[in-house]
């Protein structure tokens, strides 16, 4: 069952979703991030969606010491950080978890991640996961399984050499309404198939598809779902993506003819 979230809306519904790492591959300063937080701040979207890892485990600053607490009390205080700089902000802030991430459970589904203190605004769920904000659904998975599928998929149209190769690879999460449709999977993603017989499972089908991905952005109308590869914050050594999505109020048109989606460069 989807996560539920009710905003009270004055106009349209503003979604910003940022993907991590969020912090550059030799730092832990997570410039990244701070620039983001800035832009919530500025534009006040009525919910901020982050999705893991963090950061990632072959951080160089990690690797030559720069960290000087366990990783767990890091977490914290990254979250804690978020939202004291988010304090004053009418934002709605969600976290989801990743099994990348170094202090978590290394298996898939993943469980939401969890802190010492506790924050009215702030939401974690768990990899994958539905939320439904105000009646719009929206799902994602922090697994690159777009990438992953890429590896395995063989597909043949002799009468269209211009298919459009993304479109169909996110269109097996939606038709086989899994989060993680590869079997076997990638050697890196450990899956548990008890967990994801209950929690990698489109029980509704998402308007919204986050499926953040190590192959180029986009946005896309797939079977009346709108899917959107926002990319990650941090790429390598440098500034990533993320996305911004406008839900404009109305019953006459489909929710994807009324929502707008835009990748920004941070
Ligand atoms: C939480 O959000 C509400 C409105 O949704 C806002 O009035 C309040 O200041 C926020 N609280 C904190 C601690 O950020
Ligand atoms: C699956 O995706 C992960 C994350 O991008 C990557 O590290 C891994 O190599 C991929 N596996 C395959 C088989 O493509
Ligand atoms: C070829 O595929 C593209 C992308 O999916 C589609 O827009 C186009 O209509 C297809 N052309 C034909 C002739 O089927």
């Amino acid at each position: 069952m989807p996560f539920i979230l009710t905003i009270i809306l004055a106009n349209n519904l503003q979604i910003v979703v940022a993907c991590g790492p969020f912090t550059i591959q030799d730092t832990i300063a997570f410039e990244p991030l701070n620039d983001l937080i800035n832009y919530v701040k500025e534009n006040k979207p009525h919910v901020l969606i982050l999705t893991g890892p963090f950061y990632e485990k072959n951080n160089q600053a990690i690797h030559t010491g720069k960290l000087r607490q366990s990783f767990d009390s890091f977490f914290t205080e990254l979250v804690d950080t978020i939202m004291t700089s988010l304090e004053n902000v009418d934002v709605k802030v969600v976290i989801a978890s990743s099994q990348r991430e170094p202090h978590h459970y290394p298996v898939y589904p993943t469980p939401p991640y969890e802190i010492k203190g506790r924050y009215a605004n702030l939401t974690f769920v768990p990899d994958p996961f539905l939320l439904d904000i105000n009646g719009v659904v929206v799902g994602a998975t922090t697994q690159d399984i777009l990438f992953n599928m890429s590896t395995f998929e063989i597909h043949l149209d002799k009468t269209n050499s211009s298919a459009d190769r993304m479109g169909r690879l996110a269109s097996h999460l939606l038709e086989q309404q899994s989060f993680y449709p590869l079997d076997p999977p990638s050697k890196d993603v450990c899956i548990d198939m008890t967990l994801m017989e209950k929690f990698g499972v489109m029980g509704v089908k998402p308007h919204i598809l986050i499926l953040p991905s190590n192959l180029r952005y986009f946005v896309k109308e797939i079977n009346e779902c709108l899917v959107i590869n926002p990319e990650r914050l941090a790429k390598g050594y440098s500034g990533g993506t993320f996305a911004r999505i406008e839900v404009s109020p109305g019953s006459t048109t489909t929710l994807c003819g009324r929502t707008a989606c835009q990748i920004m460069r941070i």
